[in-house]
This record gives C-alpha cells, sequence and structure tokens, in this order.
C-alpha cells in the first residue's frame, strides 16, 4: 500500500485542469452496452475505479481500450450476464450494471457491491425499483440474479433519492416497451450527464435534475463521441486545499452551478472567488472563519466535499458545525484529523469543530476516497511532515493527485 508524504506550510498557487467526472464516467461506462455500436468516452480519467469498471465490462464480452484520452468501448458480442463477486466488490458503481445487462440481455447476476465504507449502503431502493419494471429478483448469500421476458415501463417512487438506483432505472427502462416515470429522483449532475449521454445515442429521456424524470423506451440505441460533464468533487477539492493553504489558484475546466453550495461557503470564508467561463479564480484571505453546512442530496453541499471541508473548518477560526445526512458513518477521518491536533467532537450525524491555530503532521490513514482527500489536505496546511497512508483508496477517484498538488507548489511525495 503505498502513501503520500507531505512537508506543509506551502501556499499552493498556479493553475490546475479537473478531469471529466469520475460518478458519471462510470454509469456511462455501463451505459455503453447498451449498443453494440462503438461508443467513445472523450477525456477519460485512467483512474482506479475506470479501470475496474472496465474489467466489469471486459468480463461480460465487452470490447474496452484506451485510444490516448479517450476510452473506446464496443459491446457487439457480450458473451455474459455474470458480474463476480471480486470484481463487483472493487467498486459501489457495479451495481448500475445490474439495469445494463438488463436492458440488453434480459438477465443479471452480481453481488453486492463494494465501495466506500461510508454506511450501510444497502440497494432495496434499486432492487425494488427493477420488480416494478417487470424484472423477476432472486437474492441469495448476496449474489443477486434479475431475469425478465421483457421489462415494462411505470411510474417509480423512489423513498430517498438514491443516485444509484436512479441511474439502474434509467438505465434498465430506456430500451424497454412502454414510459417510465421516475419520482424523486436524485438531481445529481451526473443523471443529468447520464440522460445526455443516452440521448446522445438516441434515447428519450426528459427531467434528469427536477423532481421528475421521464424515460420513453426506444428499440435500440445507436453509438456515440461524448464528453462527460467536468468532476465537481474534484474541482471542489482543489478549491479546499486552495482555502487550507492560504494559496491562489485557477482551477479550469469547472462547471460552477454544480458546487454553489461550496462556493457560497468559501466566500463567505474570506475567499476571494472570480469566476469567468469554465474557470475558477481562488484568492484565500487573511483570516479563516468557521463554517457551518449540512449535506444532503443534490443541490445541497455534496455529501463528497464533507470530508475536505471539515479540514478546512479544523484550521478555521471558531466552531463549526457540520451535519452528514447522506451516510450515516462517514465520519472516518475525525480520528485521523484529531491526531493531527484537530479540536472535533462527533454526537451522531453531527461533528462539531472548534477551529485551532495550526495543525501538526502526524502518520495517518485514508479509510475510504474522500477521507484519504481530507487528510491530504490537513497534511498540505500542517507544521511538519504528514504521512498518509491507504492511498489507494485515493487513486480510486483522483488522477495523479500527488503530480498536481507538487505543480501548484505543494511538498507530496509518493512512496511505495
Ligand atoms: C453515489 O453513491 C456516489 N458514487 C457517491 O460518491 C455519492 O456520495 C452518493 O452517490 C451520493 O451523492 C457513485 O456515483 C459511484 P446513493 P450511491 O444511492 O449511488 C441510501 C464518492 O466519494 N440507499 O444516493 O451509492 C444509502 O445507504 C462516492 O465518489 C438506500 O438506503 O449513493 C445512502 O445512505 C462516495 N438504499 C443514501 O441512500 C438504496 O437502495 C445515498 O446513497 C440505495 C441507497
Amino acid at each position: 500500500m503505498g502513501k503520500f508524504v507531505i512537508n506543509g506550510g506551502k501556499k499552493l498557487s498556479g493553475e490546475v485542469r479537473v478531469e471529466s467526472a469520475k460518478n458519471s464516467v462510470l454509469p456511462i461506462m455501463a451505459g455503453a452496452i447498451l449498443t453494440s455500436e462503438q461508443v467513445v468516452i472523450k477525456n477519460c480519467p485512467k483512474i482506479h475505479d475506470v479501470l475496474s469498471m472496465a474489467k466489469i465490462l471486459r468480463s461480460v464480452g465487452a470490447k474496452v481500450r484506451f485510444e490516448n484520452e479517450n476510452l473506446i468501448i464496443k459491446a457487439d458480442n457480450l458473451s455474459g450476464y455474470t458480474v463476480c463477486q471480486e470484481l463487483g466488490k472493487e467498486l459501489r458503481a457495479s451495481v448500475v450494471m445490474m439495469g445494463a445487462l438488463i436492458s440488453r440481455l434480459k438477465k443479471a447476476r452480481l453481488y453486492y457491491p463494494g465501495g466506500c465504507d461510508i454506511g450501510l449502503r444497502p440497494i432495496d431502493l434499486h432492487i425494488n425499483s427493477l420488480k416494478n419494471l417487470n424484472v423477476n429478483v432472486a437474492e441469495s448469500c448476496g449474489e443477486i440474479f434479475c431475469y425478465t421476458d421483457r421489462v415494462k415501463g411505470r411510474g417509480i417512487y423512489l423513498d430517498f433519492p438514491s443516485v444509484g438506483a436512479t441511474e439502474n432505472i434509467m438505465l434498465s427502462s430506456v430500451l424497454c416497451e412502454g414510459k417510465t416515470e421516475i419520482h424523486n429522483p436524485a438531481k445529481e449532475p451526473e443523471i443529468v450527464d447520464l440522460m445526455n449521454f443516452l440521448n446522445s445515442m438516441g434515447a428519450k429521456i426528459y427531467g434528469a435534475g427536477t423532481s421528475t424524470i421521464l424515460i420513453e423506451g426506444v428499440k435500440r440505441l445507436h453509438g456515440t463521441e461524448y464528453q462527460p460533464a467536468p468532476d465537481r468533487i474534484e474541482a471542489g477539492t482543489y478549491l479546499l486545499a486552495t482555502a487550507i493553504t492560504g494559496g491562489e489558484v485557477k482551477i479550469n475546466n469547472c462547471n460552477v452551478k454544480n458546487i454553489s453550495p461550496l462556493i457560497h461557503k468559501l466566500c463567505n470564508n474570506t475567499c476571494k472567488i472570480s469566476i469567468k467561463d469554465d474557470i475558477i479564480y481562488l484568492k484565500s484571505g487573511r483570516e479563516k472563519k468557521c463554517f457551518s453546512f449540512s449535506t444532503g442530496p443534490h443541490p445541497s453541499f455534496p455529501t463528497d466535499l464533507q470530508p475536505q471541508a471539515m479540514a478546512l473548518a479544523c484550521v478555521c477560526e471558531g466552531v463549526s458545525v457540520i451535519e452528514e445526512n447522506v451516510f450515516e458513518t462517514r465520519f472516518k477521518h475525525v480520528p485521523e484529523l484529531i491526531k493531527m491536533g484537530a479540536d472535533v467532537t462527533v454526537k451522531g450525524r453531527t461533528a462539531i469543530v472548534t477551529g485551532v491555530p495550526f495543525l501538526t503532521g502526524a502518520d495517518v490513514c485514508a479509510n475510504d476516497l474522500r477521507a484519504g482527500a481530507a487528510l491530504v489536505l490537513a497534511g498540505l496546511s500542517a507544521k511538519g511532515t504528514t504521512t498518509v497512508s491507504g492511498i489507494s483508496h485515493i487513486e480510486r477517484g483522483y488522477l495523479d493527485l500527488d503530480v498536481k498538488l507538487k505543480s501548484l507548489g505543494a511538498d507530496i511525495k509518493r512512496q511505495g
């Protein structure tokens, strides 16, 4: 397991470019098997989760290869409908292969998905939705087997606006007879991205990003070349890295409206932010004021930026109150931040962060993707040296995080 060694105290400065969104690319890769024609995903980041998803697609017979920055997928001769347990455990997004395989082959076999250990993360909403679409689902010992003679469109209400369940419904109903309506769907930008991708293949989907999504089933989908949206969580991570080090950075390839809750918080936290087209320019203020927030489904503050924002709150003057309303145990970064001198008290889903003048370098461990990013940010600002182990978690979702931070002036080295 590799680690990052960071000598803190350097102010970040310069320019960095954000990649295509991990949480768009993964469901889009699943959607690529809905046609036998070639699909090109442009500027696809070679992050670990994408490589894992590529292995899953190959395991059912799709051809998948990188051609420079583009990912080329051709599912003209699918050979199976099973996502093996070993591959499925590597990432949560393996679960949306269920919808894609049902659409294409009317069968799917997979196992409970893996992914960040940030809560129970059941898939009841996925399974109940598929059953509503006339799909038979049998579960035993963690294995899920789905089959249907035909998927039938109908109205589905989600008790919780689950991102993955919304994606599975879209993928399983896009080629079916009739119309499907999703009520209370996830409104995340990645859902809009998946709709745009599928529509570029000839699908008829309307309303992603709103409280009702309509999917009119079509007979077939054709190939496409598609540029996914920029990664709003990566952009937010670099904004927070700049703020925590007191730096001044230009971030290219951003879709600002997708991270407005963070932008708003940072402006109030005495950062100066200016925006021009897809560029965000952040200049840190002299002092850092505390800020409170509650995470929630989009358009609330994104849960995927909660750990990184907490790292900043640890060195802000005053008391910040952070509520995590999406995942029940997404505070695994707290004990590690406390090792660095942070003052954080957790009560259920609420973390009370009392700012300290500075953090001190320590040996800490990344337990999941975003917690790992938070520890890197804390190390960038801490006095002394911080070693972050378990960086394979971080490399699942960030392309070249150390390289990009080094280009902004950080003293960070990868070891092992
Ligand atoms: C997606 O996970 C993202 N992952 C997560 O990003 C993100 O945090 C999450 O959406 C919320 O925005 C990918 O897109 C690959 P959910 P997903 O279904 O689909 C409960 C990252 O760091 N729930 O919206 O798993 C669930 O337990 C990752 O990039 C059920 O109860 O999120 C959770 O509490 C982490 N039953 C809540 O809903 C279900 O059937 C949100 O889950 C499904 C979900």
